[in-house]
């Protein structure tokens, strides 16, 4: 009840607030039976040891016949019992008193909160909802209002999903760039798509993820070719006409490789250049420190025993082709930052997919043998959203599952003050845990990596 006096006064001038009034009386009145009920209440428990101290007059009075003190105390013992429930009746009674006035206690709160506010802004509420949910306007594209629903589901489906309307998914940001999802959704049904994917994904890593699906075929490329079959397709630059890619800078794969060397800061530049240098080496050998091998990873659980895994932002599928010759079937998933990362991780005969760092792993609960993420997973990542995807990880991975943290990133303030309290409020396990200064430029900048090896536990 401190926090009434912290709160504005009741407007008096506008005569909407007037009922908003009346009813803050009335909770207050509430309060104040309430309370005076609850020290009624509280006093009255006081009287059974006043009975106590009268029982002990009587017992203790010589003079009283033995057959009188029996019936006496028996009759005493009676009325004794008789008072216990009373009390046990009335503690009930006083708790649920309790529970009421704290009720209305926040109810009162939040209704002079909110007079509170709308004395100074009347339209602050509705702003506060716009930053949540911003209504679409009344003329959408109609291709985006059939993509977005409802739709009335058949008569007898609606027990299993228990509506009887269906509304596919979509993104809620996307209400907040309602122009660009209106253009995105512009096109000519059942004809070629726009050549939109990096407006798309733009889209999609401002929050609209799942964007709305199309009635349009995206185009092919020309000149496609099949890919190379498993295994060699797994070290195979694929041909330069087998992707349809931004053509702005770099047309073919032999650009993308090539451009290492450019001065460009490109996202993970050198993951195309498979054939030779860091990213065929990648995952072969253990460092003692932050550079982990695949065997040796592997040799922490029973021999066989992970099969199944996700490598999280996994650029051009290095790891999971390395899983795949032992066997495991990663899916990498990956966005297509400055590059055609998708079309190359399939072309190698692995699974891409395609969803940002902030949607919720499309897998069930408890399945998956090993997450790795490399480089990815870092300080950029807002805290709040990096504690919410550690915890997906820990829900999609089965009892005695891993997850390899492979190079975070972060600052040597951050890593003792933000993330290692972190990662020890997941629940993780610790099988192996390595932080070390960035090596390039860490020394002056003090840039940190964090390397680690983490079990979800088996109970
Ligand atoms: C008092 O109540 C208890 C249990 O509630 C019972 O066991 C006991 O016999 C009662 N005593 C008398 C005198 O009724
Ligand atoms: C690949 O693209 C670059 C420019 O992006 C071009 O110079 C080169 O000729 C292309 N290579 C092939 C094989 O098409
Ligand atoms: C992978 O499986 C194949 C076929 O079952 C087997 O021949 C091969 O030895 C396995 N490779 C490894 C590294 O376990
Ligand atoms: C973090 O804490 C550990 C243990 O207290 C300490 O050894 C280490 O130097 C700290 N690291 C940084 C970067 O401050």
């Amino acid at each position: 009840m401190g926090s009434m006096d912290d709160s504005p006064p009741p407007p008096r001038k506008s005569s909407d607030t007037t009922s908003p009034v009346k009813s803050m009386l009335k909770v207050l009145l509430l309060i104040v039976t309430t309370n005076i009920l609850t020290i009624y209440l509280l006093s009255s428990p006081s009287s059974p040891s006043s009975l106590n101290l009268q029982s002990h007059l009587l017992l203790s009075n010589p003079t009283t016949s033995s057959i009188s003190t029996t019936t006496i105390t028996t009759s005493l013992l009676l009325d004794l019992n008789a008072t216990r429930h009373l009390l046990a009746a009335a503690q009930i009674q006083i708790s649920e008193l309790t529970r009421r006035l704290k009720l209305s206690n926040s109810l009162s709160e939040s209704l002079l909160s909110e007079l509170g506010r709308h004395a100074n802004n009347p339209n602050a509420a509705s702003d506060d909802a716009a930053q949540v949910v911003a209504a679409w306007p009344e003329d959408i594209p109609p291709e985006l209002n059939l993509a977005i629903g409802p739709h009335a589901l058949p008569l007898g489906y609606s027990p299993n999903i228990g509506a009887d309307k269906l509304y596919p998914p979509l993104g809620l940001a996307c209400q907040h760039y309602q122009e660009e999802v209106f253009k995105y959704m512009t096109y000519k049904t059942y004809g070629e798509c726009p050549s939109d994917d990096v407006f798309a994904q733009r889209l999609m890593l401002k929050g609209c993820e799942p964007l709305p699906r199309r009635r349009c075929r995206p185009k092919s490329p020309v000149g496609y070719t099949h890919p190379a079959p498993l295994p060699e397709s797994l070290w195979s630059i694929p041909s330069d006409t087998s992707i349809v890619w931004d053509p702005y800078t770099c047309k073919n794969y032999t650009c993308l490789v090539n451009r290492n060397s450019a001065s460009g800061s490109y996202d993970c530049k050198d993951c195309f250049d498979i054939l030779r240098g860091r990213e065929r080496a990648r995952w072969t050998f253990d460092s003692g420190g932050l550079d982990y091998g695949i065997d040796g990873v592997l040799r922490t659980r029973p021999e066989g025993t992970v099969r199944i895994g996700l490598d999280l932002g996994g650029g051009t599928g290095t790891f999971a082709a390395r899983m795949r010759e032992r066997n495991v079937t990663v899916v990498t998933s990956t966005m297509n930052f400055d590059g055609p990362f998708n079309s190359f991780i399939a072309s190698r005969g692995l699974v891409p997919m395609h969803v940002s760092i902030a949607h919720r792993l499309p897998f069930f609960e408890g399945t998956l043998d090993i997450v790795h993420s490399m480089h990815v997973l870092s300080n950029w990542i807002p805290d709040t959203v990096l504690e919410f995807a550690l915890f997906d990880i820990y829900r999609v991975l089965r009892p005695g599952g891993l997850f390899w943290l492979d190079h975070f990133f972060c600052l040597g303030d951050q890593l003792n003050a933000t993330y290692v309290p972190m990662f020890d409020r997941i629940g993780f396990n610790k099988l192996r845990w390595n932080a070390g200064r960035k090596l390039d430029r860490g020394i002056e900048k003090n840039e940190w990596y964090i390397s680690a090896l983490l079990e979800k536990p088996m109970t």
